[in-house]
């Protein structure tokens, strides 16, 4: 299913649930990944601004432009954020070549094409500039990891009870690419040089490229 389609029937709830079934930790892992930023900033699937409003905190962050592929999420944004909001896919960046110092995107990378992705970063970044990628993976520490699958499995469960049946598989296909992002091994093979901060024992990663 599109990105857009699956967006459209989970953008009610999206923000409500990611607080619940991470006890808000999503909120520090944004605060986290938007401090390393700077300059001029594209938000790549920018939602409805959950992870904008942190780079907005950051005092070296001049200008944010958010851009999300999915009409209702952007609908809803944050009205209250000083940012620019628009419809566009991170595969065709409705942007000129050399803009950006950073492109930043938050739980975007498991929904998309790395290959169009990164040459689309490239073009629109300027020389020097770098690409952030706040994902949601799985923790290195062996009991930690265990009792975290159990966990992502009873939400699992638990989205397909409660949830109809066309929005738990939603949920099931996200759960899953949390499995498979794992320690964001893709990202790692495609790039040599990275820095990679790891956060509460791995439920989040930040890579720098
Ligand atoms: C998991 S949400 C993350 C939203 C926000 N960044 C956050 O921190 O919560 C993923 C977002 O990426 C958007 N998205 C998925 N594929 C996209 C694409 N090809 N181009 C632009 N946005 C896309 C979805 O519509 C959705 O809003």
């Amino acid at each position: 299913m599109k990105p857009e389609e699956r967006y459209k029937k989970i953008y009610k709830i999206y923000d409500y649930f990611n607080s619940f079934a991470s006890f808000s930790l999503d909120r520090w892992w944004r605060f986290r990944a938007g401090k390393l930023v700077k300059g001029f900033v594209l938000d790549a699937g920018c939602g409805k601004g959950e992870f904008t409003e942190f780079l907005l905190k950051n005092r070296e962050v001049k200008k944010v432009i958010g851009i999300d592929v999915a009409r209702e999420m952007v609908k809803e944004k944050k009205k209250y954020l000083s940012a620019i909001f628009m419809l566009g896919d991170v595969h065709k960046m409705p942007f000129k070549e050399n803009k950006f110092d950073f492109v930043v995107s938050a739980f975007l990378y498991r929904n998309i094409e790395p290959d169009k992705f990164f040459k689309e970063c490239r073009r629109v970044l300027k020389g020097d500039g770098r690409i952030l990628i706040l994902e949601m993976g799985l923790p290195d520490f062996f009991i930690i990891r265990f009792f975290y699958l159990i966990y992502l499995k009873l939400l699992e469960v638990l989205t397909s009870l409660i949830f109809p049946k066309d929005l738990g598989q939603e949920y099931k296909f996200l759960f899953n690419s949390i499995r498979e992002f794992n320690k964001g091994e893709s990202i790692k093979k495609r790039f040599k040089k990275l820095k990679i901060l790891k956060i509460n024992f791995g439920f989040a990663y930040v890579f720098i490229i």
